[in-house]
């Protein structure tokens, strides 16, 4: 296992282009499999869960090429229906292949997910979904069978909370369903909208893209798509992050500045300089020796569905607020563990206090933060303590760092690439 190691303190400095998402490209891959042909995908990043996700396919029948960041997904000899616990177990965004897989061959056998770092994370919504298209489930032996005697029929689903992967799994289930659909209470997050126009493309009819009532419209066939992934919007937050932590000046490239409306805003309220346009961000802040004249203030955050502050920023941006001027409330609001990376934010000298959901957040000066040897737990806890290691003083070792390879295209060569003394070594 590889661990990294970050010698902090240096602020950053130049360009860093941003990879495609890895929550819009999971989706966009699964939903090759409703119909058969070759579909063209650009823009996928190359990490750990995108793998996952093309054997998944390919133990479903499919064959994948990949040239740079363009890939190839020809899914005509499906051979089977079912995704085995051994993928679903390592990426639970497997599951994504419900929707597509009943919408082609009305029949699915998945395994159930199971736990996971950051929450329960059930996937009832999902299945309640389904049922409401005329699909029945059973679980037998962790896994998940569902099928539909009779081509599905469009139906209501209202959702208890707008869930990501439920809005794109019944969507990719319903269009092409017999009659209309309602989502109601869908996901608004901007993946979900890149599913959308993937479906479109491929000949589906759908309503209400980046509102929470999705309308869809059944047809009877689809066609092959070309598409391209969106801007990872949270690896563009934790770039920006890690800037606003260390202090310099970066200019975030080939994002969408649009996708982060609530991060800018915090960040702008903490003191960081944030200039945009369509397609990138330049970001600057105090280095940490000017840090007395020019603090970084603390700000609150409660985390909520897009266009809310996102979960998957929280433990970054705890990280940053471990240096604030003051006092931080953190409220997360998504999972009901998300607060792993407390512990090992705690042994870097960060002083915060767990009360419920909240995690309270007192500033430390940049001189009180040290690195110390800490232990990734979740890839986005990972990526909090990349940022805490470049802020501190001294050297940090981030083990377990597989859980970043998940969700971070080159990671430690792109913040190497704006100065930062961050290497990989084997443990
Ligand atoms: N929920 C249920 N039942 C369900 C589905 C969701 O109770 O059937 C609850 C969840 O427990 C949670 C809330 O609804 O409290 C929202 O969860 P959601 O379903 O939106 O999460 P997800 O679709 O499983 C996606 C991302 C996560 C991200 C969340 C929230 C993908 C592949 N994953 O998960 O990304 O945190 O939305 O925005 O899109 C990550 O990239 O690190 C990551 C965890």
């Amino acid at each position: 296992m590889d661990k990294i190691i970050i010698h902090g303190g240096r602020p950053l400095a130049g360009t860093v282009e941003v990879s495609g998402a890895k929550n819009a490209a999971l989706p966009l891959m699964a939903a090759t499999l409703l119909t058969p042909g070759w579909h063209t995908l650009h823009n996928v990043p190359d990490l750990r869960d995108t793998r996952t996700m093309l054997r998944v396919l390919e133990t479903l029948g499919a064959v994948w090429q990949r040239h740079g960041s363009t890939v190839r997904i020809d899914t005509t000899g499906l051979t089977g229906a079912e995704a085995p616990y051994e993928l679903v177990k390592t990426m639970r965004a497997s599951v994504l292949v419900l929707g597509p897989l009943l919408g082609r061959c009305g029949y699915a056998r998945v395994s159930l997910p199971g736990g996971c770092a950051i929450g329960a994370r059930p996937i009832n919504y999902h299945l309640r979904g389904f049922a409401n298209l005329g699909v029945s489930t059973t679980l037998a032996r962790g896994y998940v069978e569902a099928r539909a005697d009779t081509r599905l029929q469009g139906g209501t689903i209202y959702f208890d909370k707008p869930s990501v992967t439920g809005t794109e799994n019944v969507l990719m289930a319903a269009v092409t369903a017999r009659g209309t659909t309602v989502i109601k209470n869908a996901a608004r997050e901007p993946e979900v909208g890149n599913l959308v126009d993937m479906l479109v493309a491929m000949g589906a009819r759908i309503e209400g893209r980046d509102s929470d009532r999705l309308l869809v419209h059944g047809v009877g066939g689809l066609a092959p798509a070309e598409a391209t992934i969106i801007p990872d919007r949270i690896e563009t937050g934790t770039y920006l992050i890690a800037v606003a932590a260390t202090g310099g000046r970066v200019r975030i490239t080939g994002c969408r500045p649009d996708h982060l409306p609530a991060l800018t805003d915090k960040l702008r309220a903490a003191g960081v300089t944030i200039e945009q346009d369509e397609t990138s961000f330049t970001v600057s802040c105090p280095e940490h020796g000017g840090r007395s004249s020019c603090p970084l203030q603390s700000v609150d955050i409660t985390t909520l569905p897009y266009p809310g502050f996102p979960t998957d920023l929280q433990a970054q941006f705890m990280a940053l607020m471990v240096l604030g001027n003051g006092v931080s409330i953190i409220h997360e609001t998504i999972f009901e563990n998300r607060f792993m990376h407390v512990a090992e934010l705690q042994r870097m000298g960060a002083d915060i206090t767990i009360d419920g959901a909240s995690a309270i957040v007192r500033g430390v000066r940049p001189e009180r933060l040290c690195g110390a040897p800490v232990m990734a737990t979740d890839l986005r806890a990972s990526a909090s303590l990349v940022i805490a290691g470049l802020a501190a003083a001294g050297e940090t070792e981030v083990s377990r760092i597989y859980h970043l390879e998940r969700g971070y295209e080159k990671m430690e060569e792109k913040l190497r690439r704006l100065g930062a003394d961050i290497r990989r070594v084997r443990e």
